[in-house]
């Protein structure tokens, strides 16, 4: 394996040294040309994660002081500064391995066991666990079942599963039906008889330390792709006359590898469909769950009700009683109890308190929140802004950044003219105070900055351009004229 002796080195320890025994192995440093993208494909995301965050946390949930070491390469830094930006990641031990020409993924394998990381793992007394980058749906329970230490005479336990349709899968040669282990043959390399073997390799395995790092160094590339295969160790095994230990996974759905845009949809679907079920059996009622997106940060107290079209990403959270209405879109929201969000409102990085009654096609930009038992109706623009608790905004107002107090009526078509394109110490947009229980007319504007005092009474068209005094009456329109006779004399007019 002398082309790819210089193309891997050890780039930085994360964090501090894991346990000495038991090393995690992640591959992530593929072209994944199949993805017909220039994000590298570990960065691809369902759930609204990447797919490297759905593995890692996987082994976080398994055993968070396992000793990782992630192999990067393609789009390296990207991938790297990712997992360190990662919340959830901080205090995970990973060693990041550059592998910098992707020679196949027994190279991959051999950058991580060559670097510094992979001195520690090289014994006898070790093992490694590899881990594929681009299976997101593998579950916690899987990566504890493959730890379980190796048995004295095996070199290796490979896990497999069976595939209705194996077709781009590695394919697991047997010594008889049933028979133990004999290779892995890759799709392109496989003869048309092993291609109807349905029994596929997973790119997951256990390795005995020694074992591995030896039989790495003598991988050949003679094959379809012309790459070091990380499967072709199974063969080295059987000639050497070790042992391999299979372990068959029922689950197919938890192995689905991504190679492609369709295989990232389906991937996608199907752990929005896990999220749903769980969801549902804690009691969440779904009208229809083929429509709803949800994402694994969002939380929900149930009883409550999604209708289709219903999207809930990010640091979501709604109360119990919430009944959400069609096609709503929620992005960090926090929704208090008994809330009803009617059709097409869209929130993000807002709040909502207990018993609101949000649109519908209602929109809640950053900085909003509206106060309990509250109503914002029918296209009603919020930003940066605070409606307090029992106030009424029901049709047609855009408020940006206002603090609207208690029991305020705002009538239809009211506006903040928050922006005059002035600059004042050094703020372009300006503020509104509307105070508790003000009455807004309709089709109102006010010209920030300004405030309108506690139990004001607007008049119906005015433009507020100076403060309200508490409890004053304030008209700012022009008198009226009534001119008799005079529509005849302008419709005749020419
Ligand atoms: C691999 C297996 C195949 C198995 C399938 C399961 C090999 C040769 N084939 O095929 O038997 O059925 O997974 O999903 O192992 N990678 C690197 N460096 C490289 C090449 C790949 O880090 O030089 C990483 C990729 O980023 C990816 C993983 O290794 O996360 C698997 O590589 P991929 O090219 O997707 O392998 P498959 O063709 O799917
Ligand atoms: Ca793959």
């Amino acid at each position: 394996m002398t082309k790819g002796a210089n193309s891997c080195s050890d780039i930085e320890i994360m964090t501090q040294q894991g346990e000495r025994s038991f090393g995690i192995v992640v591959l992530a440093a593929g072209l994944g040309k199949r993805m017909r993208s220039p994000l590298p494909k570990v960065l691809h995301e369902i759930a609204g994660k990447p797919l490297l965050f759905h593995i890692l946390n996987q082994i976080r949930e398994s055993d968070s002081h396992a000793s990782i070491a992630l192999v990067v390469g393609n789009g390296r830094e990207k991938v790297e500064s990712y997992v360190r930006s990662e919340k959830l990641f901080q205090d995970l031990k990973i060693s990041f391995v550059v592998q910098s020409e992707q020679l196949g993924t027994g190279h991959a394998a051999k950058c991580a066991m060559e670097s510094e990381w992979g001195n520690q793992f090289s014994g006898a007394q070790n093992s490694v666990l590899i881990l594929p980058g681009d299976q997101p749906l593998i579950p916690s329970e899987l990566i504890h079942q493959m730890r379980f230490p190796l048995s004295k005479s095996e070199a290796a336990r490979l896990l497999t599963c069976e595939r209705p349709e194996p077709a781009g899968y590695g394919r697991i040669v047997r010594r008889g039906a049933g028979g133990p282990v004999i290779r892995i043959v890759e799709d392109r390399d496989a003869t048309e008889k092993q291609k109807q073997i349905r029994e596929v390799s997973t790119s997951i395995y256990l390795f005995r330390g020694d074992f591995l790092r030896a039989s790495l160094k003598r991988l050949s590339n003679n094959n379809a792709q012309k790459e070091y295969y990380l499967t072709d160790l199974i063969e080295a095994a059987t000639r050497a006359r070790k042992k391999v230990g299979v372990l068959k996974w029922k689950n197919q759905e938890d192995l689905l590898g991504i190679n492609d845009p369709w295989e990232l949809a389906q991937a996608g679907k199907i752990l929005n469909e896990r999220l749903l079920k769980a969801w549902a059996l804690k009691g969440v009622t779904l009208i229809d769950p083929q429509m709803v997106y949800i994402e694994p940060s969002v939380v929900l107290h149930p009883p409550l009700v999604l209708h289709p079209g219903v999207h809930l990403r990010g640091e979501t959270e709604i109360g119990t009683g919430a009944v959400i209405g069609p096609n709503v879109v929620l992005k960090n929201v926090v929704i208090g109890q008994h809330v009803q969000l009617q059709t097409g409102t869209v929130a993000t990085d807002s709040q909502i308190g207990d018993h609101a009654n949000v649109g519908p096609y209602a929109h809640l930009r950053p900085g909003s929140s509206v106060g309990t038992h509250s109503k914002i109706g029918n296209f009603v623009e919020l930003k940066k802004t605070t409606i307090g608790s029992q106030t009424s905004v029901a049709h047609l107002s855009y408020l940006g950044d206002a603090e609207v107090g208690k029991k305020v009526n705002i009538g239809c078509g009211f506006v903040t003219c928050n922006f005059d394109g002035r600059v004042i110490e050094g703020q372009r947009k300006h503020k509104t105070i509307i105070e508790d229980e003000v009455f807004m007319g309709s089709d109102c504007q006010t010209i920030a900055p300004v405030k309108i005092g506690k139990g004001a009474y607007i008049a119906s068209g005015s433009t507020i351009t100076e403060d309200v005094e508490p409890g004053a009456f304030s008209i700012a329109r022009a008198r009226q004229v009534n001119k008799l006779g005079y529509a005849k004399r302008l419709k005749n007019s020419e």
